[in-house]
């Protein structure tokens, strides 16, 4: 294209015509492609793939975001329910008999039946049935003095075994004791258990008198 400027003696000299430079131009037209500019149409299924990842990252926020909240994570916190309120206790007498079996069981034994001369019965024990605040209370500040359970004395010394215990732990127990080896007692609240432990606040243990005082036996 330039070669008349850089050569043009030589050009002259070899006698090049016009006619010529033409055809050449022509030919280089003819054989060479045309440089394009520096860019292609991006392939249409990328554009595709993109909108769709675009849409499913919208989705996976929406689903899985936990609302943003600092607690999303935290399995303990109540899931907030705007219906529902505070999670609701159920009293559940399997998990009652997991907290029996590892805070009750070394002393009354899992068979609830106790040891003759140490320990008093669970099982078919009149403490246990009718109100369930003997037991709560029992179990919450413990029992010390000479008792009569099914025909049998012990002289025995419980310790407060609720005290290092949750109110929920305490109603599971309740309601399984109450529950187990033909024992028929109603189940037992959290909220029955909260209320007795704050209205013993600084109770020492109780003598069989003092708790028999305030919930007699009832006659079967
Ligand atoms: C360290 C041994 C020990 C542990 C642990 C223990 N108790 Fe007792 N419990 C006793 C003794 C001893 C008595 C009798 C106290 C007395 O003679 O004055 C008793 C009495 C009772 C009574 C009243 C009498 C009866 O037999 O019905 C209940 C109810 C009772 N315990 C429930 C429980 C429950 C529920 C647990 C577990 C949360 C528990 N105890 C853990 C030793 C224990």
């Amino acid at each position: 294209m330039n070669d008349r400027h850089r050569q043009p003696d030589r050009q002259r000299s070899e006698g090049t015509s016009d006619g010529r430079l033409v055809e050449i131009h022509a030919q280089i037209a003819r054989e060479k492609e045309e440089p394009r500019e520096g860019f292609s149409l991006t392939p249409i299924f990328i554009v595709f793939l993109f909108c769709g990842f675009g849409f499913w990252a919208g989705l996976y926020l929406t689903r899985n975001s936990g609302d943003f909240s600092a607690s999303a994570f935290d399995l303990d916190v109540p899931k907030a329910s705007a219906s529902a309120g505070p999670a609701v206790f159920e009293p559940d007498a399997a998990k009652g008999e997991k907290l029996f079996v590892a805070n009750c069981a070394a002393c009354h034994q899992a068979t609830g039946l106790g040891m003759p001369g140490a320990f008093p019965p669970l099982a078919g024990s009149p403490w246990v049935a009718g109100t369930d605040e003997r037991m709560i209370k029992i179990i919450l500040v413990g029992l010390a003095g000479e008792v009569e359970v099914k025909g049998a004395k012990f002289n025995g010394n419980m310790p407060n075994i609720g005290a290092g215990l949750k109110d929920a732990q305490i109603a599971h127990i309740a309601t399984y004791v109450r529950s187990a080896w033909g024992n028929q007692g109603e189940p037992v609240m959290d909220t029955k258990v909260a209320e007795v432990r704050k209205a013993l606040a600084g109770h020492g243990q109780f003598s069989p008198q003092e708790i028999l005082k305030a919930h007699p036996l009832e006659a079967k």
